[in-house]
């Protein structure tokens, strides 16, 4: 007789405990426990990894551990997010809001790779009829790919060992089911199981397994952080629905960097790589406006010219607005105080909102000082010339810390015709740079002359 057993499963931080209560133990949060019911027997063997066989410690220098080859998916950037390519076995979860292109991306690279791999694309959200009609649409080669719309993962294993694909897709892990776990779909103990069985079963099958996941509104997986833990690498299709490019982010990988940035643009042929990106966020005209300069950030190996703008207005509300978009809201209110502290400017009764042009996300602390240029400018009602760049980080006390990679920041934007450059003074080339002047700072009252 098969036991099984009851346990509750914390949804954020995967924890198990034998009673429902309203707060879990380990990680605090509130309302995530759900109950989940295990073939007692098997799963704690399972868990373990325990075979019942006597396995026996090595050296790790005993292991021949042989450079894995790895796939290429026919797309540059995806490749450069994924640390050079898909490595067989591995399983690869895709995130991202409805409708940023998962499975548009998806569909394009299985249908390019099914020429050389045997892929399957399984989808529980879309007919089958749908993928073809778009797949067609973007002039795909249709011919090799099998496809097939199914949401119990019992039927997709017994199809994974008729086909023995090497590439699989599960579009997308919400909508899955095992039969024998009683609960929703999308549900943590759904979600999680799911996701373990076709895990074990591409480890065991030499598969790549890509998984699509959807997100919450806050920007979280959806369904259990466990997730996370499971996969091999994460990434993050990020953009607005209504933005031409969409950014492809690592935020987890055990082949390669993280925060590797890989940038597309969703054109009526799908989604289209752009190789180089570095000026694609610029949108500045020859007229130069008060409240915004463009600067350099640096995204994974590339440089980036990114325009950041600023606008500081007398506010009409008792507790005037502090608004970042594309920016850490954080480093905005850390900002305006050193701005205060060290540059006398107070903006305690304005609104301050700050925006990255182009709807990218800007996570680098090399940021800071165009932020600060931006709403000095905006106040001020001074318009920075347009053909000035400025990068830097900025310390508690004032002063501009240098950043990484410097040199190649400001031969980026000597490349795109910018003709001066604020950096920090430790950032400044030992060499001039032709067609650039460079102007270092070391606190941020210079930086306020400066401008
Ligand atoms: P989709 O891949 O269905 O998103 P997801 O699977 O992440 O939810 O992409 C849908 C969006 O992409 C939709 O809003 C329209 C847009 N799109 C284009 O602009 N061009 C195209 O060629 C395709 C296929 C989609
Ligand atoms: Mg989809």
């Amino acid at each position: 007789m098969v036991k099984t057993k009851t346990v509750y499963v914390c949804g954020d931080c995967g924890s198990e405990f034998a009673k429902w209560q309203g707060q879990c133990n380990d990680c605090s949060e509130w309302n995530t426990l759900t109950r989940l019911s295990v073939d007692n027997t098997s799963s704690k063997s399972r868990r373990r990894g325990y075979t019942g066989q006597l396995e026996q410690a090595q050296s790790l220098s005993d292991i021949s551990a042989v450079d894995v080859e790895r796939m290429t998916t026919g797309s540059e950037e995806f490749d450069r997010v994924l640390g050079g390519g898909l490595v067989p076995g591995s399983a690869v979860l895709i995130s991202g809001n409805p409708g940023a292109g998962k499975s548009t991306l998806l569909i394009q690279i299985m249908c390019k790779l099914s020429s050389q791999f045997s892929a399957l694309y399984v989808t529980g959200e879309e007919s089958l009829a749908q993928i073809a009609m778009r797949a067609k649409r973007l002039k795909l080669p249709l011919d090799d790919l099998k496809v097939m719309s199914q949401t119990s993962v019992e039927s997709i294993l017994s199809v994974w060992d008729e086909l023995k694909p090497e590439l699989m897709v599960i579009d997308s892990i919400q909508v899955m089911n095992l039969e024998d776990v009683d609960s929703a779909p999308g549900g943590v103990s759904q979600v999680r199981e799911c996701a373990a069985v076709l895990i074990q079963q591409a480890k065991k099958t030499n598969t790549v397994l890509l998984l699509v996941g959807h997100v919450t509104k806050e920007g979280n997986l959806a369904g259990p952080r466990v997730l996370e833990h499971m996969i091999d690498c994460f990434v993050m299709l990020e953009g607005d629905n209504d933005a031409r490019y969409r950014t492809l982010r690592s935020s987890k990988n055990r082949f390669g960097a993280v925060n590797e940035l890989g940038v597309f643009a969703m054109t009526e042929r799908g989604l289209i790589e752009v190789s180089n990106p570095s000026a694609i966020f610029l949108s500045r005209g020859e007229e130069s406006t008060a409240g915004s300069i463009v600067m350099v950030v640096w995204e994974g190996t590339r440089p980036l010219l990114v325009e950041a703008q600023a606008l500081v207005d007398e506010s009409a509300l008792g507790n005037p607005r502090r608004v970042a978009v594309g920016f850490e809201q954080n480093r905005l209110a850390m900002l305006l105080a050193v701005l205060h502290r060290h540059g006398g400017l107070q903006v305690g009764d304005q609104d301050v909102f700050v925006n990255a042009v182009g709807g990218i996300r800007i996570s680098e602390t090399s940021s800071d000082l165009a932020l600060l240029l931006a709403i000095v400018s905006s106040f001020r009602d001074k318009a920075v010339p347009s053909d000035t760049v400025c990068f830097g980080e900025v310390g508690l006390s004032g002063e501009i810390r240098p950043v990484p990679n410097g040199q190649e920041r400001i031969r980026e934007a000597a490349k795109h015709g910018f003709t001066r450059a604020i950096v920090p003074k430790a950032n400044l080339p030992k060499k001039p740079i032709p067609g650039i002047s460079v102007i270092g700072i070391g606190k941020l009252e210079d930086a306020l002359n400066e401008i």
